[in-house]
């Protein structure tokens, strides 16, 4: 039985094994009168329902369970929540604000446990953003991918997935929002450590593919303000694009605040791929829930 809890626990060929699973248009019903628990203790507009409907296409039923409901730490602890979830599910999605709830999860878990989002990591993002780079290139390897913005959880899983396929990434972050070592050290480990730049350009000059995402992440909305100030000049906006690639495309996990990270007439424009991108979050997650069963009956 495997967890995923970030890209780094898949190999190479693990990772193009659920990209070609997600890929499959008539998927085996491996969920079958199986339960799927999806624990969020943070909002969702894309993942909740992309992996519910995941679960539905597998022929399984999610269940949907609010932080407020179980009270992790509160009412009960991680642990005995995850056991209990266990009886009744195959697979334990969660979406938690620290990482060490879902580690947690994991440590005592019977079933595979997923990470839906945590403030180290989206590693199920990180396997959408893939097929999209994928059907907007044809390919992956030798992509050069430019990330600008907060090296955040976002950038974190898309930093080991593309190490892990091919695709050279060159990131951009204000002073204080770079990746630190401790981030670099396990990335080089698996020969997946960035190219940090100071300026959006520098990143973006050649690319095949812009990403980014908000400044302020969930949790993180105090310090909103001070970022706005701190990541001026990190826009992602037409004249920035215009330095990428011929037909380069434009990528963000969304939510997306207009006027702050992107400017409207990228997102909103020929080049961006974020619709398809968020449409890949589903078949993302029917690929990754089709490993899952196939690990655990190996
Ligand atoms: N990209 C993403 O994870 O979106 P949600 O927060 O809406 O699930
Ligand atoms: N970095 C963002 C991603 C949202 C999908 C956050 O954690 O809020």
């Amino acid at each position: 039985m495997r967890h995923f809890l970030d890209i780094d626990d898949l190999t190479p060929s693990e990772l193009a094994r659920i990209l070609n699973l997600a890929s499959d248009p008539k998927p085996p019903q491996v969920l079958a009168g199986r339960g799927v628990a999806l624990l969020f203790e943070k909002p969702s507009a894309r993942t909740r329902s992309a992996t519910e409907m995941a679960v539905v296409q597998l022929g399984g039923h999610p269940v949907y369970i609010g932080a407020a409901e179980v009270g992790l730490d509160q009412r009960e602890s991680v642990e005995d929540v995850t056991r209990t979830m266990g009886c009744y599910s195959a697979v334990i999605g969660a979406r938690v604000f620290a990482h060490s709830t879902a580690e947690r999860m994991a440590a005592v878990s019977e079933v595979p446990v997923v990470n839906l989002l945590s403030d180290h990591a989206h590693p199920t993002q990180a396997v959408a953003d893939l097929l999209t780079m994928r059907d907007a290139m044809g390919h992956l390897e030798g992509l050069k991918l430019a990330y600008v913005g907060d090296a955040n959880n976002v950038a974190r899983s898309l930093a080991y997935a593309a190490g892990l396929s091919g695709i050279a990434l060159r990131i951009a972050s204000p002073p204080g929002y770079e990746f630190g070592e401790s981030d670099l050290r396990p990335m080089r480990q698996c020969g997946c450590e960035p190219v940090q730049v100071d300026k959006p350009v520098e990143a973006v000059r050649g690319a095949d593919v812009v990403y980014t995402d908000v400044w302020a992440s969930m949790g993180q909305e105090e310090e909103a303000a001070q970022r706005r100030q701190d990541f001026t000049g990190f826009t992602v906006n037409r004249r920035l694009m215009t330095q990428a690639a011929p037909g380069a495309v434009f990528l963000h996990c969304l939510p997306a605040h207009r006027g702050e990270e992107v400017e409207a007439k990228v997102i909103d424009g020929p080049q961006s791929r974020v619709w398809p991108q968020a449409a890949n979050r589903m078949h993302a997650a029917r690929g990754l829930l089709l490993w899952l069963m196939e690990q655990a009956e190996a």
